[in-house]
């Protein structure tokens, strides 16, 4: 929090911000606020002075005072007296995800969860928490706990009991599977950090999905890899372009492929067995390890059947997570794989952390013991609110192309032109927080893509879609203004 930015620094930043589509305070505002958005200016940095930053970008000093404001006015700017203030987010967008209030509110039935000042969050992509299940397994926890409290409390593999609940799972579901080879991590997130720590080195080649979920994209780039995107098929029935990706695993030899085979996010597809099969196969071939992420694969709206990726081979490394099944706040998910492997998981997750919390693991072991207890209501509801969402949208803004996804949490959706970005931007003001397309790629592309959550009930995402078509009324009114903000400088994953 203790950041701050040159107005030279700010002005490179800024780039051609001033355009004319609009007053130069609310350009200046709009593209300070889209580089707070894309992570490019990191929360909690302190701004140029307004005398500074008006000498630099040459303009009038009422014009960076009114920028300023507004950025204060929409929760941009923090309003420390006398101090230079520093960049942060609305209130509800700074809540981390799983908290942020009205998503799914309807879908759990929790009490009073609108977000209290009303914005509306579609930027993440969770749900609250299956909040009976989960506070059963809380207490059955508190009652195992004293047994362990004698030993250390460290372990790097994980708590016993957990890792037999999720060997067993696997087995279950045609996975054979030993407790020696689960390793629990803190959430899926963390377990590919602990992935790529062991298997990436510095200008190593990766391959993803293009597009895939934005964290894992920041995760790969801060191991400092080089990424092999691969590009979906525009027609969701044609799942994914296995003759491409086994063209770049040959070509290109990358050290791991990472993919989310099961709901993929953002789409939401499921990958088919065949295809499965040549992937496992291309990617023997080419030695490269294929580390499946199984976080969504709950989520099977549709009833789709497809065999876990591991199934065709003891090589991939499967990564699951108790976040989208029952609650992100448990921090729980795993990572499978062969013993050999799960030992040097292990030893690269010491670099890290040096274990879980505790009564958490206790308390996954109940909820995995039996994974499924929560999710015919969960799918029930969203099932509804994804018809909710996609009927929203044609019914309010016919241009808009949204795939129809086979299970997940949002639906991926093609836009008429190249304004995702715009769009994010205006978002605020409009009520709404959205995560522009581009985050979910390499190299700012995906300008004409936005994902749209369905974790809201009905009544709520009626409201996000009006505010969605006003935002998309806005640009159309004003092409300038849509070119002025896509143009605004490169975006990246915030
Ligand atoms: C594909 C995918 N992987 C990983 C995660 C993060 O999971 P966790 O909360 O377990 O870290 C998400 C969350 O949205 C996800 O969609």
């Amino acid at each position: 929090m203790s950041g701050s930015l040159t107005p030279t620094a700010l002005a490179r930043l800024l780039g051609q911000w001033h355009l004319g589509a609009a007053p130069a305070y609310r350009e200046l505002a709009d593209v300070v606020r889209l580089l707070v958005l894309d992570g490019r200016i990191p929360l909690g940095t302190a701004l140029p002075s307004e005398r500074t930053l008006s000498a630099t970008l040459a303009v009038s000093r009422t014009t960076v005072t009114a920028a300023y404001a507004s950025l204060r006015d929409q929760g941009f700017l923090s309003s420390g007296q006398g101090t230079r203030g520093r960049t942060c987010l609305p209130r509800s967008a700074a809540q981390p995800p799983g908290t942020e209030g009205t998503a799914g509110a309807g879908l759990s039935g929790a009490p009073g969860l609108s977000v209290p000042d009303g914005v509306i969050d579609l930027a993440y992509a969770s749900l609250p928490a299956s909040g009976e299940v989960v506070h059963r397994a809380f207490a059955a926890a508190l009652t195992e706990l004293p047994a362990l409290l004698p030993g250390f409390g460290y372990d790097a593999l994980g708590v016993p009991a957990l890792r037999e609940a999720i060997a067993g799972r696997y087995t279950a579901i045609g996975v054979p599977t030993s407790p020696a080879q689960i390793l629990v991590t803190s959430g899926a997130q963390h377990a590919l950090n602990i992935v790529l720590r062991t298997l990436v080195a510095r200008q190593d080649r990766v391959l993803v999905e293009h597009p895939t979920y934005p964290n894992a994209l920041d995760a790969i780039r801060a191991a400092g890899a080089r990424m092999v995107p691969v590009a979906l098929p525009p027609a969701p029935e044609a799942g994914w372009d296995i003759a491409a990706t086994e063209a770049a695993l040959m070509q290109q030899r990358p050290k791991m492929a990472y993919m989310v085979p099961d709901f993929h996010n953002p789409t939401g597809r499921l990958m088919p067995d065949s295809q499965r099969r040549r992937l496992v196969r291309a990617a023997a071939a080419a030695g490269t390890v294929l580390v499946a992420d199984e976080t969504l694969r709950e989520l099977n709206l549709d009833g789709g059947t497809a065999a876990p990726l591991a199934s065709f081979s003891p090589a991939v490394v499967s990564i699951g997570s108790l976040s989208k099944s029952h609650w992100a706040g448990m921090r729980t998910g795993w990572i499978r794989a062969s013993e050999g492997m799960i030992q040097r998981f292990a030893a690269a997750r010491t670099t890290m952390d040096l274990g879980g919390p505790v009564v958490e693991q206790l308390a996954a072991a109940h909820l995995v013991r039996d994974l499924t207890e929560p999710m015919p209501a969960r799918l029930a509801a969203l099932r509804e609110s994804r018809s909710a969402l996609l009927e929203l949208l044609h019914g309010h803004l016919p241009q808009w192309q949204p795939e129809r996804p086979d299970g997940g949490l949002a639906v991926w959706c093609r836009l008429p032109a190249p304004s995702s970005t715009a769009l994010t931007v205006i978002a605020p003001e409009l009520g709404i927080r959205l995560a522009a397309g581009p985050r979910f790629g390499v190299g700012g592309v995906f300008e004409n893509h936005l994902r749209i959550p369905f974790t809201l009930p009905p009544d709520q995402l009626e409201t996000a879609v009006l505010a969605l078509r006003s935002a998309q009324a806005r640009l159309d009114a004003s092409p300038q203004l849509r070119r002025t903000l896509r143009d605004s400088p490169a975006v990246a994953i915030a």
